[in-house]
């Protein structure tokens, strides 16, 4: 399975979400899985993740020091399995670089797997410092709730 998480800037919540899944698939020794993360926007490419995410990621034992932030390209839809959106924005500015029905059933908004058919958004915690631990959490429960749905 390869999936893809995909925020705004790629600094906040989608390298959490990635960090999140990688540390629950070696805990379960599924490390054939390929969890990756983008941004819809490339305002922050080749760096790293915002310092916040990076250090409530640490307090909870996972190391997001080596991603870099990269923008979404349409070629993601060939390379993964499943596109993880956090939030409705996010959902229609990939769905647009979607070229057909097949990719377009690969975008789904990750807090339906914690909360089926919610429609729920992961809130954009960069102008929020009190956010991040709220969306460590949101995206703990989703990610344990794709590996139960996957497995
Ligand atoms: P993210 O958060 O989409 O969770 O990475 C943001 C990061 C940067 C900006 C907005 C949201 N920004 O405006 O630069």
């Amino acid at each position: 399975m390869k999936v893809l998480m995909v925020c705004l800037g790629n600094i906040c919540r989608s390298p959490l979400a990635e960090g999140i899944l990688k540390a629950k698939l070696a805990v379960q020794g599924l490390e054939d899985w390929e969890v990756d993360s983008a941004g819809t926007a490339g305002w922050h490419s080749g760096n790293p993740a915002d310092e916040r995410s990076i250090a409530v990621a640490k307090k909870y034992g996972i190391d997001l020091t080596d991603q870099r932030s990269r923008k979404f390209r349409s070629t993601d839809f060939d390379r993964f399995d499943l596109i993880l959106v956090m939030d409705s924005s996010n959902f229609s500015d990939v769905t647009r670089l979607a070229t057909s029905e097949q990719d377009r059933e690969k975008v789904k908004l990750i807090m339906n797997y914690a909360s089926p058919g919610m429609n729920q958004n992961v809130p954009d915690p960069y102008y929020d410092s009190d956010g991040f631990e709220q969306v460590y959490w949101m995206l703990d429960e989703a990610c344990g709730a794709l590996l139960g749905n996957i497995e």
